[in-house]
């Protein structure tokens, strides 16, 4: 199977596991499921799941990980195995929505103001603010309690410790020591101008996008019962992978359309944020991103464990499209 076939199956199966954990659309808050679920299953590019799930498969056989998630509790081959995959399980859904509703709060006239998001209007457009401002806040709460079920399948110390260090780990990168905590900086930058220093842009870059990778890769990593040193070093590459993902990101901005993006360009110009681009001009920053990504490569070269898989994917970030 080449690397497009395979990506394609496993972006396919992750599809079909945040669908099982979606709230049904029923009762007098109705509505705000509704917007939930518009945001959620309008595609994107599922890369935080699919890190954590072959972050995991650092650490222990590829293929058993994608069969353990998808067949949750029934299928596995020991109580140990069961366990893990419905806790990957729970966790990459869980993370899925934690970025979707970064997206659609930082999508809001408060904050980006943009009217396209995975080729559809944005879920303020469609639901008014006041809905996705609660959607934002019901897919974060959510995913908590989805994760939380994880702790239903444990059965040993060893297993409840995973789960609780990986609600951890969660908890803190999606906060104020992680992406909120970027995306305010972020805001506080547009007023700024030219006084923003490199080591706030990367703070920002760092925080608000790198932080939910990292939190992908490390929950992977911990469910999959890997050692504090080898967390930490899996930290440092998703580091890079999330520098670089946001460079590009930014690149795209300025480069791309909405056709093929999927989102609103410019988007960035018109807020007066400083970017990567800004300060150093698109080649620099293609190469930035080049850099990084090799960087990241590297550091996933040395763990006893190769994932070849891991590694192609990260390599094919640096020249995504969208
Ligand atoms: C967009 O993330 C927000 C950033 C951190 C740059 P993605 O580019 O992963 O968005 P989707 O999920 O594929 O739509
Ligand atoms: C946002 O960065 C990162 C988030 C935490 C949502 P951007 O504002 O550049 O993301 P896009 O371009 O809107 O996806
Ligand atoms: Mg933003
Ligand atoms: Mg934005
Ligand atoms: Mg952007």
């Amino acid at each position: 199977m080449n690397f497009k076939e395979e990506i394609g199956r496993k972006t396919e199966q992750i599809e079909h596991m945040i669908g099982r954990y979606l709230p049904a659309e029923e009762g007098y808050q109705k509505t705000v499921l509704q917007a939930m679920n518009y945001s959620i299953t309008a595609g994107g590019k599922r890369l935080r799941p699919l890190l954590m799930a072959e972050s995991a498969a650092l650490f222990t056989e590829v293929n058993e990980i994608w069969q353990m998630t998808e067949g949750g509790l029934q299928d596995g081959n020991s109580t140990q195995q069961t366990v893990l995959g419905r806790a990957l399980s729970l966790f990459m859904a869980a993370l899925e929505m934690i970025h979707n509703y970064s997206l659609v709060h930082d999508d809001l006239p408060a904050m980006d103001n943009d009217e396209y998001r995975r080729g559809r209007k944005t879920t303020h457009v469609v639901y008014g603010e006041g809905m996705a401002v609660l959607a934002g806040d019901g897919l974060l709460n959510y995913a908590f309690e989805t994760a939380a079920q994880a702790f239903e399948g444990a059965g040993t110390m060893e297993e409840y410790r995973r789960i609780a260090q990986s609600m951890q780990i969660l908890g803190r990168k999606a906060g104020i020591y992680g992406m909120i905590g970027g995306q305010c900086a972020d805001l506080e930058a547009e007023a700024m101008g030219d006084d923003v220093s490199e080591e706030m842009l990367l703070y920002i870059h760092e925080h608000k996008t790198a932080a939910l990778i990292q939190s992908a890769m490390t929950i992977g990593a911990t469910l999959a019962g890997a050692g504090q040193e080898d967390i930490e070093r899996l930290e440092k590459c998703a580091y890079n992978i999330g520098i670089a993902f946001q460079i590009q990101d930014d690149i795209l901005d300025v480069t791309s359309s909405l056709e093929v993006l999927g989102k609103s360009v410019g988007s960035d110009e018109k807020n007066n944020k400083l970017t990567y681009v800004t300060m150093h001009g698109l080649e620099e920053s293609a190469k930035q991103v080049e850099e990084l990504s090799k960087e990241a490569v590297r550091l996933l070269r040395s763990f006893p464990r190769r994932n070849p898989f891991l590694e192609e994917l990260v390599e094919q970030l640096i020249h995504r499209e969208k």
